[in-house]
């Protein structure tokens, strides 16, 4: 009996780990990196030597793009960049952000600031980002599709909307199915402790009438003697 009861105590206790970790699930605790795909700028502000390119977060550091030296040239990334990623989104917020341009006499030139989002990312994780005449630049961010579908009910894009919806769905049936195995098995645990008790108690019982049985034919053998 102690034996059974440790394995159901240790099947609730893997049940219960399992749960914790699906609460963990990624896109909604882990964050989200975002890494430049290609950018391509259509002017430089420094007249003479070649541009000093970086893309800034507010209260965060400064990414140089070294490589990005001349205008009307599109430069690709694989995302394995010494300076990659850009940036991280460690929630749903979104964070003021800009690409600007190192300038050695006056403040730094600014192509754009804006506020960059998750919910930004289509379905394929990609936004890409055009200013007239100063760049066009695509980010690829993988981990922010079902983050922008789960917070941005009234996104657009209905592709991640419905990835967003699948993983719900999936994570409901796992976890009720979880719960019906836990608790089937539970049921014949208790069944067949149930029955174990029963026909221990039974044999009691037996035994004891037995043992009854002996007294009463010691009576007789007694009284025969006598
Ligand atoms: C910024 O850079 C400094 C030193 O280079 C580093 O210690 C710090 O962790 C960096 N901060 C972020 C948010 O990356
Ligand atoms: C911006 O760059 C992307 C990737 O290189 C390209 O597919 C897109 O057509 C470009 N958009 C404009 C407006 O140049």
């Amino acid at each position: 009996m102690p034996i059974r009861y440790h394995h159901s105590s240790r099947v609730l206790h893997a049940f219960l780990m399992f749960w914790i970790f699906l609460s963990c699930f990624p896109g909604y605790t882990l964050s989200a990196v975002v890494t430049l795909e290609s950018i391509e700028i259509y002017r430089t502000h420094e007249w003479l030597k070649d541009p000093k390119v970086y893309f800034h977060c507010k209260d965060e550091n400064r990414t140089r793009l070294p490589d990005v030296k001349k205008a009307h040239v599109v430069y690709a990334f694989n995302g394995q960049e010494s300076w990659q990623p850009l940036t991280e989104f460690p929630g749903t917020k979104c964070k003021r952000c800009g690409l600007y341009e190192k300038d050695t006499i006056k403040t730094d030139d600014t192509f754009d600031e804006w506020e960059f989002c998750p919910s930004d990312f289509d379905a394929d994780g990609k936004y890409n980002r055009v200013k007239a005449k100063e760049f066009n630049a695509t980010f690829l961010c993988v981990q922010c599709v079902p983050k922008a579908a789960a917070s941005n009910s009234a996104n657009p894009a209905p592709d991640s909307h419905h990835g967003g919806k699948g993983v719900h769905v999936a994570l409901v049936i796992l976890i009720s199915a979880l719960v019906s195995t836990v608790m089937v098995v539970g049921v014949v645990m208790a069944f067949k402790y149930w029955q174990k008790k029963k026909r221990d108690q039974d044999q009691a019982r037996f035994l004891k009438l037995f043992e009854d049985g002996d007294d009463v034919e010691d009576e007789l053998g007694l009284d025969t003697v006598i």
